[in-house]
């Protein structure tokens, strides 16, 4: 009989996809994905590090496994993502029901912990070996057959922004060979896939170099758009640094890239984003807004902000809220922030907590009117719709159109897979409801 895993994925894109591959690899050695977490041979907690509390969540959680298996054999517990990596022995020390520890740039160690693990043993695994991790995973086939599929072409930071852990969580910068990439694309393609996400933590500083050419992920774009079963390509988490021209000019020669685009900016303060090392101006990012806007008027924006960072005054957190009206983000991440450990700005003096919630809220008002307007601005119109999938014990399907909103109505699950042209009839904040057009069924 076949042993079975769970994995729990907290956090970004990346840990779905790292996910994704464990269980890929776990395969080998016989175990299967189960949802059933009353009977595991094998639970795994994917963290995140991100912001706060964290490290508590992850404690909580196992917490709560413990208590499944009271009575019971307890499967292998592991940790794994930015947490492990972190808190590395730190996690054995403090919960002796934890197992296995393991860092994102120790996967390809997962099969060999799992196959000679003997109860008992503690075993940690922090070591930052990219290279080895992404040529082991390169020679197991990608399994996903999600109508949407992520993609990891980049992984890591060399950035060092002052209040992130991700260049420690994560290791240094590190790009995938192009034709590996490519390699996944067609797996993928195989499997079903329709669009393809390209992740990394600075996705646009993708570079890698071959002989004397330098492939960048204008390359890659430009690659994916060959395939005529792809429909729709998405790249996510880009830097303002590495938005360059070659990037840009996809948006004009490109019909699958999404005229959407994800670009943090955190601050609309430059004296906060110096603090904050961001390595860009608010110049340059209204700069690099034009040059999309003008290539592709239907281009909508979408970013993080950090807000109430140490050293944020009144005015620079006015000069936020004016870049937020003048570009009218369409969906944002907002968050105040967070002290992380080992961080430099983890040290800083921070500011009032009321007055940090007070413009988080002020903030939000913002970000979530001009979501809305947006969505508004679909009622009675037509919208282009990847369908992917069904939802649970309802005769209604789900899928994206263009800009990411999620888009709910009545349909055929034959129809997963295909694109649609949806009439919008009512929305919310965070979905729009229609229908199906009669008659309008995209050539796909
Ligand atoms: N690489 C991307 C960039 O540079 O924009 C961001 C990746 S990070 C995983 C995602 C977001 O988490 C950041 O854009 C930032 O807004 C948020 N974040 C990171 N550290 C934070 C902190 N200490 N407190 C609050 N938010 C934080
Ligand atoms: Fe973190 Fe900055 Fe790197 Fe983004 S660029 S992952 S915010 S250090
Ligand atoms: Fe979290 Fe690590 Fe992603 S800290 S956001 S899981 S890179």
């Amino acid at each position: 009989m076949k042993k079975k895993i769970f994995i729990k994925t907290l956090g970004c894109q990346m840990n779905i996809y790292d996910s994704n591959r464990i269980y890929d690899s776990v395969q080998r050695l016989g175990f299967e994905k189960s949802e059933d977490q009353n009977n595991l041979d094998c639970y795994i907690l994917n963290t995140c590090h991100i912001r706060d509390k964290a490290k508590e969540k992850v404690y909580h959680e196992i917490g709560r496994v413990k208590k499944l298996y009271r009575e019971k054999n307890k499967p292998i517990v592991v940790v794994a993502g930015c947490v492990a990596q972190a808190e590395n022995l730190e996690m054995l020390k403090r919960e002796p029901y934890i197992d296995i520890v393991i860092g994102p740039q120790s996967y390809h160690k997962i099969n060999d912990k799992l196959k000679n693990f003997i109860k008992g043993d503690r075993v940690e695994e922090t070591e930052f070996d990219t290279v080895t991790k992404f040529n082991y995973f390169d020679n197991i086939k990608n399994k996903n057959n999600k109508v949407s599929s992520y993609l990891t072409i980049q992984e890591g930071c060399d950035k060092f922004c002052s209040f992130c852990v991700v260049p420690y969580t994560r290791g240094p910068e590190y790009s995938r060979p192009f034709k590996k990439i490519i390699s996944e694309v067609e797996s993928l393609i195989k499997n079903g896939t329709k669009e393809i996400i390209l992740l990394g933590q600075n996705v646009n500083a993708y570079s890698f170099k071959e002989k004397l050419k330098e492939y960048r992920i204008s390359d890659l774009i430009n690659k994916l758009e060959s395939y005529s079963e792809l429909k729709r390509i998405r790249y996510t988490t880009s830097h303002p640094r590495d938005m360059t021209d070659d990037l840009i000019e996809c948006y004009s020669t490109s019909k699958k890239l999404m005229p959407f685009v994800h670009l943090p900016i955190q601050s609309g303060s430059n004296k906060i984003l110096k603090l904050m090392n961001r390595k860009h101006t608010v110049e340059k990012y209204i700069e690099i807004y034009e040059k999309l806007i003008k290539i592709n008027p239907k281009i909508e924006f979408s970013s993080d902000f950090i807000i109430a960072y140490p050293g944020e005054t009144k005015n620079d957190f006015n000069e936020t809220l004016n870049l937020v009206k003048k570009i009218k983000f369409i969906n944002s991440f907002s968050f105040i922030f967070s002290p992380r450990p080992g961080t430099k700005a983890s040290s800083l003096d921070q500011i009032n907590k009321e007055i940090a919630k007070e413009r988080l809220l002020k903030i939000q008002e913002y970000l979530f009117k001009f979501q809305l307007r947006k969505n508004e601005s679909f009622i009675n119109n037509l919208t282009d719709v990847l369908v992917e999938n069904k939802l649970v014990g309802q005769k209604k399907l789900f899928g994206r159109n263009q800009y990411m909103n999620s888009v709910i109505f009545e349909g055929n699950k034959n129809f997963i897979g295909k694109n649609l042209n949806i009439k919008i009839e009512h929305v919310n904040q965070n979905s729009l409801f229609g229908k199906i057009e009669k008659n309008n069924m995209r050539a796909a």
